[in-house]
């Protein structure tokens, strides 16, 4: 009887030593022997059998169902935040539900698994069960012991339901569906997945093999502690040999939430176990007390999300884009699914090359994530969840718009279309030369471009200087402010300094950039024409590829008769970057920028300043709002700026504003 008392603590020990402190004292082999010596005793003396015991974590029969559970306080879920100004605004609700008391937060990992909650009484494992619906969960006990790390008895003996995450580690994860990819056998998505197909076995044997881990975070209630805080709970909930997330920190600003935030926003990948955000609690148990609940979520305490980065969706068709070039870019429609913050329901493909390389095909489920944060993709096909139905897909051999043959260029992925009257690329040659880096002619976009060409009013860019207000009022959605604005925004791109005709243009090769260093080095259209390739070569930053290009394209009969018309229509053909600031826009901090001004400025009047920023190729609006960018704020700055503030956005003072614009 004493030996077995004695196996069981050193067992405990070593077991609390290894899974809840990962720091063994004893090897395996010490652990293991002492283990058989105890089941053979058990075994021998069915009547020494407790249910704390060592040996029981493992040892139960396979179950019909799951009994249902009552829990005795439910189990709520919380409200989330996407962004800073989610969390500003909880914080301003936390402040004035406290009276404006100073406010602690704890900040936890959002562990990625499954909550569970766990019953001692005496100290003694009685429970283990699932969420559920909040109200009524699973009893899933047998699966629960199987977990190393839960203690089957607590250091004192103590009443407490305790909170947690069940999850798979990423080790555990890749091992299985390793094994699972060897025997045949479907693949689990995540593991978070995992962990919960795990945790409904009916068969523990099943559970244990698995391989799970907990980390407990809250407490359910308990009659063994008087605590004032949350984090004082954490600490006590460790003390009695529970597992706990070591990576939490009190923090007694909301900065120091968000320095947390995006320290773990980086550092996620390094954890052995996912994680899907922060949560944050009021450290105050008074407090927490004070701002008490709403139906569904504590209003002390919050979940940070994590944009999701990749998110599984379905490849519904392929849909092919004939470019400026001639090059047709094939781009997967998606069944639209948000990823990191936005709805996606296009991701490109780039090639056929790429789509064989990835073996796409219609009707794929596909894994998608942002490449660089900004354009979607596809990462891999989940080959294993084809049901047979998939369509491959094959490039077409003539062009999508026009018909004319399709060609391979020698070296190049693309597939081309180069009949130069295609209308595909005669449209989007249209949009690129007045779109805002190139001609930037406001009130002239896709839509109204595709109108213009339909209409045959636009055949190539000269026509756009020919338009009439006759012309242009006929089309769908223009009135006549409309029509007005727009011819004069026609009007003003006539005196637009050189680079931007050339970039707009769409010469190959020539970018924004490489047209202004061509703008600035000959001065006027006709001089650049007329330049030899090594007079072309001359010029820094320019190479073989763009001299070679440009004399192509210039040494055309069809683009010097272009060039006429445009200058006959009284187009600007020189280089005025020097004097006007204007050229300077590609490269400003406001280009493409909304700023909102606001305050009083010592250097300028509003008027100058907008107009300052104009240049720049930045938009001025009135009012603060999620699309602004950037607020400027002089002395005497009111609610613009709280409202700024409050939305995270970015805010200059004069002295900033004043060094960006002599720069
Ligand atoms: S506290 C009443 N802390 O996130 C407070 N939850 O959306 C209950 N979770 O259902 C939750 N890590 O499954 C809390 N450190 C953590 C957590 C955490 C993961 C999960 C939990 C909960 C969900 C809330």
């Amino acid at each position: 009887m004493d030996r077995v008392h004695q196996l069981r603590e050193l067992l405990d020990q070593y077991n609390y030593e290894y899974y809840v402190l990962d720091n063994p004292s004893v090897p395996d082999s010490e652990y293991d022997r002492l283990m058989k010596e105890l089941i053979d005793i058990e075994a021998a003396h069915p009547e020494l059998i407790t249910p704390d015991s060592p040996t029981q974590r493992v040892g139960a029969e396979p179950l019909k169902a799951f009994q249902k559970v009552i829990h005795k306080t439910p189990m709520l879920s919380l409200g989330n935040a996407f962004d800073e100004a989610d969390l500003r605004d909880f914080d301003r609700r936390v402040r004035q539900g406290v009276g404006d008391q100073k406010v602690t937060y704890v900040a936890e990992l959002k562990i990625d698994g499954l909550a569970v909650s766990l019953t001692y009484e005496n100290g003694q494992l009685v429970l283990g069960a699932t969420r559920g619906d909040g109200t009524t969960g699973e009893d899933i006990t047998q699966n629960i012991k199987t977990i190393r790390s839960v203690p089957l008895k607590l250091k004192q003996p103590v009443n407490l339901e305790v909170r947690g995450e069940a999850y798979m580690p990423r080790a555990s994860f890749e091992r299985l569906n390793k094994r699972r990819a060897e025997a045949g056998e479907p693949l689990f998505a995540n593991p978070r997945n995992a962990a919960s197909g795990s945790l409904r076995q009916l068969d523990p044997k099943i559970a244990a093999d698995r391989k799970l881990d907990v980390f407990l975070y809250q407490i359910g209630s308990t009659d063994g502690k008087e605590l004032r805080r949350h984090s004082d709970g954490l600490e006590w909930i460790q003390s009695l040999g529970l597992k706990t997330n070591p990576e939490w920190r009190r923090c007694d600003s909301l900065q120091k939430v968000l320095d947390f935030i995006a320290y773990w926003t980086e550092k996620r990948p390094e954890l052995p176990y996912d994680i899907d955000g922060i949560v944050i609690k009021v450290d105050s148990l008074e407090q927490q007390r004070m701002l008490g609940f709403t139906a569904k979520s504590p209003r002390w305490a919050i979940a940070y999300k994590f944009p999701a980065e990749e998110v599984v969706t379905t490849v519904e068709g392929i849909a092919l884009t004939v470019g400026r070039t001639g090059a047709i870019t094939p781009t997967a429609v998606l069944t639209p699914v948000q990823v990191a913050g936005t709805t996606v329901g296009r991701a490109t493909l780039h090639n056929e090359d790429y789509i064989r390389e990835k073996d796409i095909r219609i009707g794929d489920q596909v894994v998608i994530h942002k490449a660089g944060d900004i354009i979607p993709e596809v990462v891999r096909v989940l080959k294993e969840r084809r049901t047979g139905r998939e369509v491959p897909f094959r490039m077409p051999e003539q062009c999508p718009d026009c018909g004319s043959d399709l060609v391979r260029i020698e070296g190049e992925a693309a597939l081309r279309c180069i009949n130069p009257k295609c209308p595909a690329q005669i449209q989007e040659g249209l949009i690129h030369f007045v779109s805002r880096n190139a001609m930037n002619i406001d009130g002239l976009g896709e839509k109204v471009i595709k109108q213009l060409f339909k209409n045959d009013l636009v055949q190539d860019v000269a026509d756009i200087y020919a338009l009439t207000y006759d012309d242009l009022i006929k089309l769908e959605r223009m009135g006549d402010k409309s029509v007005r604005n727009l011819l004069s925004a026609i009007a003003e791109s006539k005196k637009n300094s050189l680079e931007r005709l050339l970039f707009g243009l769409g010469i190959r090769y020539i970018g924004a950039k490489a047209a202004k260093t061509l703008a600035q080095a000959f001065g006027t259209i006709d001089r650049l024409m007329a330049a030899t390739t090594e007079e072309l070569l001359s010029v820094e930053e320019i190479g073989d590829k763009m001299a070679d290009s440009i004399r192509t394209y210039f040494s055309s009969p069809d683009v010097r008769a272009l060039i006429g018309e445009l200058k006959s229509y009284g187009l600007n053909m020189t280089y005025t970057g020097g004097t006007t600031q204007e050229a300077n826009a590609a490269d400003s901090p406001f280009n493409g920028k909304t700023v909102v001004l606001t305050g009083k400025l010592s250097a300028m009047s509003r008027d100058e300043a907008r107009s300052a920023i104009e240049k720049l190729g930045g938009k001025v609006t009135g009012s603060v709002s999620k699309k602004t960018d950037l607020v400027i704020a002089g002395e005497d700055a009111g609610s613009k700026l709280t409202k700024a503030e409050a939305l995270g956005i970015e805010i200059w003072d004069e002295a900033r504003f004043m060094e960006a614009l002599n720069t």
